[in-house]
Parts: structure tokens; sequence; C-alpha cells
């Protein structure tokens, strides 16, 4: 482990004390207020489970002041680099934030100054050194087809940068829907054979914190919790941390009153949809849908897709991006017919465009529903 504390080194980098006691408010808020057992947390006594407030921040606080930082290898394969964008594009002083300063990220390819040989390099002496302790972060699906030749990173295969990382982990985290469940590169027809990281490493913990991009909070949430208790939170049937993916986006959608008295916008410009109505009849696939993003929300807690006037897409369920609302014809391109207006529209760079093709198209099924 590195040699010194969580705490040690947000005061080398210039953290307050204020802003240290507000990050173990952040963090006990994030983690859903629930501790690990005592023997597996490794807290006194009178801090064990469950505890609440005060006492939670007090037993994050002793944690912070006496856990060695943790670290991180972070791991890129099929991906858009959307998830790393979320999580770095916090603005300080951001739970986010905090909790990056107290990882040991030894290799990211996107953040890592360093390049080529020199940071695979890097990457093995950490494997090495911290080999058993080392959470493993994977961003990015794994493409088996073709012997794996679609995600070649140093003359190695994603399949084999992936079984390497993870036979030294203590944790594996897959970041994003294209880690956890294949995500957009496993829409059909799948060309590369796209898969998520718990379909291959099946003997040890993957936690998948699934959406498009992963929310922010709930990935730095899930390994500050590593970090601190030296456990992983209580994941769902899908291996998702249930404190973030305990409730669809419907439960605590803001537009849920107009869905209860049924008012429906039925096309994105009609009365409905400037009154704040319910988007389900657009293809809204809220109340299927578990995420935290309804009550967390992006760019420090401003919105979310369906509060902007966007049907939800499903965007942390296994079957997105197939199954993704009225959007689902861009992924079957042989069968839908109206994908080429779509098409013409994204030749003539035209986003606009691709919003009116699928306004239509929706419009088409809206009417067909009724109000
Ligand atoms: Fe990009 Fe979405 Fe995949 Fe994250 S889950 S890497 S944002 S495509
Ligand atoms: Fe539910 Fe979607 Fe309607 Fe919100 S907009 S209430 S998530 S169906
Ligand atoms: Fe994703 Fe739906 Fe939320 S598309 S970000 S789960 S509103």
């Amino acid at each position: 482990m590195p040699e010194e504390t969580i705490k040690k080194n947000l005061v080398d980098k210039g953290v307050s004390r204020r802003d240290f006691l507000k990050l173990s408010g952040l963090l006990a808020a994030a983690m859903g207020m629930q501790l690990p057992p005592l023997q597996e947390s490794g807290l006194p006594m009178s801090l064990g489970t469950p505890v609440r407030g005060a006492q939670t921040e007090h037993a994050i606080l002793h944690a912070l002041e006496t856990k060695m930082r943790l670290p991180v290898i972070w791991l890129e394969f099929q991906d858009c680099t959307g998830c790393t964008e979320a999580v770095s594009r916090s603005v300080s002083p951001s739970l986010t934030n905090l909790v990056l300063n107290t990882l040991t990220i030894e290799y990211h390819e996107t953040l890592s100054a360093a390049a080529g040989y020199q940071v695979e390099q890097a990457k093995q002496e950490a494997m090495k050194k911290y080999a058993g302790q080392y959470i493993l972060v994977v961003e990015g699906s794994i493409p088996l087809a073709n012997d794996g030749a679609y995600c070649v990173i140093g003359g190695r295969t994603a399949l084999e940068h992936l079984k390497e990382a993870a036979s030294g982990a203590a944790a594996i985290i897959a970041v994003g829907n294209c880690a956890a469940y294949g995500g957009l590169p496993k829409a059909k027809p799948n060309p590369t054979d796209a898969k998520g990281v718990w379909e291959i490493i099946t003997d040890k913990p993957v936690v998948n914190i699934s959406g498009c991009p992963a929310i922010p909070e709930a990935t730095t949430g899930t390994i500050a919790h590593f970090a601190i208790f030296g456990t992983l939170p209580e994941l769902d049937n899908l291996n998702r941390p249930k404190t973030f993916y305990g409730k669809t986006v419907h439960d605590r959608c803001l537009r849920r009153p107009f869905y209860e008295a049924g008012k429906f916008a039925l096309s994105f410009d009609d009365e409905g949809a400037r009154e704040g109505h319910c988007l389900y009849k657009l293809g809204c696939k809220g109340p299927t849908t578990y995420n935290a993003c309804a009550s967390i929300k992006w760019d420090q807690g401003l919105s979310f897709p369906v509060q902007s006037g966007h049907p939800c897409l499903g965007c942390s369920e296994p079957n997105f991006w197939d199954g993704g609302g009225f959007y689902q014809g861009q992924s079957a391109p042989l069968d839908r017919p109206t994908v080429a207006a779509v098409g013409a529209a994204v030749g003539a760079g035209a986003a606009l465009g691709i919003g009116a093709a699928l306004v239509n198209q929706s419009r088409k099924k809206a009417k067909k529903g009724g109000s």
C-alpha cells in the first residue's frame, strides 16, 4: 500500500480542514449511511453498523485519518472516454474531486502525462508493487471477435490486458454501460462481439457502475467505500451498488405528478412538452431504469435528461442501446427505413436534423398511442 494516509495526502495537497470535514459529510451521504459490519470495517466498536448521521460522519472521518491511500489502475478499451470525462470535469471542491485526490491513480491512459512504452512500463510496475491490493477500474467493452483484433494496446488485446490486470486486483469496478454490459459497442449487429467485464472475469468481485456515462458520484462513492472500509457496498442482482441503483428514475422524477395525473407530452414541441408533462409516450424508459440521475443529477446537481426534456433511454440497464426508447431505430438499420432520414441528417452534420427525424418518428408512435 502507499505509505501515507488519505488525510495526510489531502493536507499535503492543500485541502483545508473545512473541506476535509465537508468530504466526510459528502461521503456519508454518498454511501447512503450504510457502513459495513465492524469486523469488516475495522472501525471502533462504538462506530459499528448500523449508524446514522453525525455518527456515520465521525466513522468516516476516523477512517480518512487512519486509512492508507488506495492504488487504482484505470484501463480503457472500447469506450468514448465519456466516463473519464464525467469524473474529471467535476468542479472543486466536489466529492469527486476530493476522492480522486485520495487515490493513487497508477495508470490511466487518458490522464497520464506519459505515453507509449513508458506508461505501459509504469502500469506493469504498479501491478507488481501493489499486487492483490489495487482497485482495477475498467471503462469500455471488451471485443472478442477476430481474436480481439478490434482493440489492441501496446501489441496486446483488450482481453489480455483485462485478464492480466484483473488477476492482481483486490476488486474490479466496471464504469459505464460499455464496461458493465457492453453498452454502445454491443448494439446490433455488435460486429466486435463486445462484452462487459463481468461476462469475462468471474473469479473476482465486479461492481457495475452502469450509465452512459456513469454518474461520477456513483463511481467515486464506490471507490471511496472500498478505500475507507476495505469492502464493496451492497449490490443488486446486476452487481450495481444499491445505494445508487436502488430506485428507478421514475421513482424520483420531477415529472411524476404529471404521470400520475395522466398528462403526457405527445411530441417534443406540443403544449404538454412546454408545460413539463410526462415523457412516457415519447418513449421514456424511466419506469424500468434504475439509476440515481433523478436525484444526484449532473453538473453539480443542475439537471438530468428527463428534466431537460429528453426521455430516459435506459442507459444504466443491460439492454442499452438497443432497448433505448425512440432511438431504437438507429440500432437496427436493416429493419427500419426511417434510419435513412437519420443518416442523411448525420451526413449533413445537422444535429437538429437528427432531432427532427427522430421527432417525426416519435410523433407517429405517439399518435398511435393517443393521450
Ligand atoms: Fe462512453 Fe457511454 Fe461507454 Fe461511458 S458508457 S465510455 S460515456 S459510450
Ligand atoms: Fe416516469 Fe419518464 Fe414520466 Fe418521469 S418522464 S414520470 S421517468 S415516465
Ligand atoms: Fe441515463 Fe435515463 Fe438517467 S438515459 S442518465 S438513466 S435519465
